[in-house]
Order: C-alpha cells, then sequence, then structure tokens
C-alpha cells in the first residue's frame, strides 16, 4: 500500500482567537502566521478592527499583521461576533479592563448561548453590565477599575477560564481560577507565559499574576486537532491509511485519540516541534474495526468538540458506546447532545440523548437520511464522515456551516475518498 499524502489542516480556531486578540492588546506590530481564516476567526478580525486595531486581511496562506495601539478604543457600533462564542466570551473579559460603554452581539446561535458564567465573576471584579448579571446578547459594558478575583469555576471551560485571565490581563490585576471536572484546553495559558506573563498551576489553582502591557509578537500557529479529528475520523472508518502533518499536539486537546486508541483504532502521533509553547507534529491513523466504549466526565473537557465525531464514530462500532456528563453539549453552537442522538436515529441508528449522557449503539447497516445541522459546523463534518461509509446515503442540510471553522473541508474530505 503506498504511503499516503500528508495533508496540512487548516490553523488552529482556539489559538488563532487568542493571538489575533493579545495581539490587538499590545502596542506595535504582530505578525501571525499559519492563521486560521474562516468566519469565526473573521468576526475576531472585524471587531477588534473595531476597537481601533490594524488586522490585515484573514485570507488563505498570507501571514496576518495586526498593530495595535496598546488599549482599545471606544468602538462606533456594537460588536458583532458572529457564530463565536470564543469571540463574545474572550472579548467581554477584555473589554472588562476598558473604561468604555459597549455592546457585544452575535447571530441567532450565539444570542442562544449562556453568558452569565462570564458576566457574574465579571461583575465581581468590577465591570458593569446593562443587566446584573446578564446572560444573553446582546449584552452592554462597561469596564474599567478591576479588582482581583480568585473564582471557582462552575464548569470546565476554556472560554471561560480565558476570559478571566484576560481581563486580569486587560486590568493588570491577578487573577486565580479553579476548574471542577478536568482541565480545558490551556492555550491562554501557555501564550501568555509566552508572552512574559507569571502564570503557574497552584494546588489546582490556575493563577495568573497581576502584569504589565502585552509585547507585539510573532507567531506561527499549529494545524487545528479538532478539524484533524474529523479527518482521522474518515480514515479510521474508510479504506486507506490517512497522514496529518502540523498538527498541534496540545495534551489538552488530544482527548479523542485515546478514546479512539481505546475504541480499537490504530493512531500514531509523532511530536516534531514546538510553536507558542505548544506541540506540533504528524498524526497517522490507519483504517480498523471499532469497539463500543464508555467516555468519563473528566474526559469531556479533553474532548469537548470531538464528541459530535466520536458519536458518528461510535455508530460503527461494535456495541453500546456511553459519554457520561455532556450537558455542555447543549450549549454549544447547537444543542449537539440533541442534534446527535436525533440524527443517528433518522440515520437508521439506535441513540438516546437524555439527560446529561449521550448513548450511541453501533451497527453496520448503510447511513441514509437526511441531517439537520442546525448551522452548527462540527455536526455537517461529523455526518459528513459518517456519510464516507460505503452505501451510505446522507444529505445534509447546511454544508457552507462548515466554514465557522474549517474552510474547504469538503475538498479535504473528498481527497480522501478519493484515494479510496
Ligand atoms: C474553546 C473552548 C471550548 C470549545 C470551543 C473553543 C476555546 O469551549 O468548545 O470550540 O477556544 O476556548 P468551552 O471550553 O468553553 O467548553
Amino acid at each position: 500500500m503506498a504511503y499516503p499524502e500528508l495533508i496540512i489542516v487548516p490553523g488552529d480556531k482556539s489559538i488563532t482567537h487568542r493571538a489575533l486578540l493579545l495581539a490587538g492588546m499590545a502596542r506595535g506590530r504582530s505578525m501571525i502566521r499559519g492563521a486560521l481564516t474562516s468566519f469565526d476567526a473573521r468576526s475576531t478580525g472585524r471587531v477588534l478592527r473595531q476597537l481601533g486595531v490594524e488586522v490585515g486581511p484573514l485570507a488563505g496562506g498570507r501571514p496576518v499583521a495586526v498593530i495595535g495601539r496598546g488599549r482599545f478604543q471606544a468602538p462606533p457600533n456594537a460588536l458583532d461576533c458572529g457564530n463565536s462564542g470564543t469571540t463574545a466570551r474572550l472579548l467581554l473579559g477584555l473589554l472588562a479592563g476598558h473604561r468604555f460603554r459597549t455592546t457585544v452581539t452575535g447571530d441567532r446561535s450565539l444570542r442562544r448561548r449562556p453568558m452569565r458564567r462570564v458576566t457574574e465573576p465579571l461583575e465581581r471584579m468590577g465591570a458593569r453590565f446593562s443587566r446584573p448579571a446578564a446572560d444573553h446578547l446582546p449584552i452592554e459594558i462597561r469596564g474599567g477599575g478591576l479588582s482581583e478575583i480568585q473564582w471557582p469555576l462552575p464548569v470546565s471551560s476554556a472560554q471561560l477560564k480565558s476570559a478571566l485571565l484576560l481581563a486580569g490581563v486587560a486590568g493588570h490585576v491577578r487573577v486565580a481560577v479553579f476548574e471542577p471536572a478536568g482541565l480545558s484546553r490551556d492555550h491562554t495559558e501557555r501564550m501568555l507565559a509566552g508572552l512574559g506573563f507569571s502564570v503557574r498551576t497552584q494546588d489546582g489553582w490556575i493563577v495568573l499574576d497581576a502584569g504589565g502591557p502585552v509585547p507585539p509578537f510573532e507567531a506561527t500557529i499549529p494545524g487545528d486537532a479538532s478539524s484533524a479529528a474529523f479527518l482521522l475520523g474518515a480514515g479510521v472508518i474508510g479504506r486507506r491509511p490517512v497522514s496529518l502533518a502540523g498538527v498541534g499536539q496540545n495534551p489538552t486537546r488530544l482527548g479523542f485519540v485515546s478514546v479512539l486508541r481505546r475504541m480499537g483504532a490504530k493512531i500514531a502521533v509523532a511530536h516534531e516541534r514546538q510553536v507558542l509553547g505548544e506541540p506540533v507534529g504528524t498524526i497517522h491513523v490507519e483504517p480498523g474495526a471499532l469497539k463500543r466504549t464508555t467516555v468519563r466526565a473528566e474526559e469531556i473537557a479533553g474532548l469537548i468538540d470531538e464528541i459530535p465525531l466520536l458519536a458518528v464514530l461510535a455508530a460503527r462500532a461494535e456495541g453500546e458506546t456511553r459519554f457520561e456528563e455532556v450537558g455542555e453539549l447543549r450549549v454549544k453552537e447547537s444543542d449537539r447532545l440533541t442534534q446527535i442522538a436525533d440524527n443517528l436515529m433518522a440515520l437508521g441508528y439506535q441513540a438516546t440523548g437524555t439527560g446529561n449522557t449521550l448513548t450511541v449503539v453501533g451497527s453496520d447497516h448503510p447511513p441514509r437520511g437526511r441531517v439537520v445541522t442546525d448551522g452548527d459546523h462540527r455536526i455537517a463534518m461529523a455526518f459528513a464522515v459518517l456519510g464516507t461509509v460505503p452505501g451510505a446515503r446522507i444529505v445534509v442540510d447546511n454544508r457552507a456551516c462548515v466554514g465557522v471553522s474549517f474552510p474547504g473541508f469538503f475538498d479535504v474530505l473528498a481527497k480522501i475518498r478519493g484515494a479510496r
């Protein structure tokens, strides 16, 4: 068998947002290479421009120059974060450190998502909102004069953790947060440490000391492990191996690899270099049969975005797979718990999404039917992967939404399929 062609996945969405936002806070010119240029990344670029930051075009392949003024300027109109929860939550954190009034909003999906988890602690630090502990966008915020905070998070969430850490950066105050159930992705901590901030973990608390201004920087963004996961999934249930180069291998993002290995998949992860404090390398997967597993509560934070993919792979595995304590899926870009279970059932599988648990019973029948994405990029990509199994006839109702995180996804998937 020929060794598979190496496929490059687009830049990491989480790291792109953080790099753009921190570059926007710096005084001077930063240069970001390999940035994701998806709809969500462009939302971050757009709101930064409204805040007086010069951000070069986010277009395929070209390095992005970001010229900040050291502080944001009051924007002329509301800051529309589109579909991007990361943009909205991290931005609220940064705005909490700025002494002007502005409104943050988003699309229909984002306006449904919970914000009190962010506004409550930011209010405790000294930010003011249109409504106390406001829970849904649009939200008006007036920041400035923050005090330090020590806050146990109600859920393990990188967006929430990062919002508070970035409030600490913008407000020059100490922030300590505690994650209740497993560690969420730690890109913010790594990036801040790389920029010279004092950030450490102490008895389970993540502590950022009060710091100075953000320096301008140069960065190369690793490939997105979550985007890679869909292609690796297509490889496992396909006929030919898949190899992906330049993939971010931060351990807080690779929970899905451990689960796939438990299910019987043969995956090799080769660490090659360190970029921006993040491990990067190649991931290779061989096709093979899968068996059931249980994904436990403490694993969820490390694979939260991969559950749609793992669920469709579970539908091709032998036996019943359980995902425990996955209630957080209900407040993602769609109610993913319901979307996964309903779509699997529509395609002829047995699946339940009740309370905080998702169960999927594997079967080798050819999946046929229509997938309702509710505009959710990860639902679209997961079911498109399932659509690659022999005999499948799956129509995904909204293919364009994959542009939120993975422009060109269908072309790459077709390439992998074509190689069969
Ligand atoms: C993200 C964190 C995750 C993830 C989202 C991106 C981030 O959300 O679902 O796609 O960049 O911080 P939570 O950690 O808030 O669950």
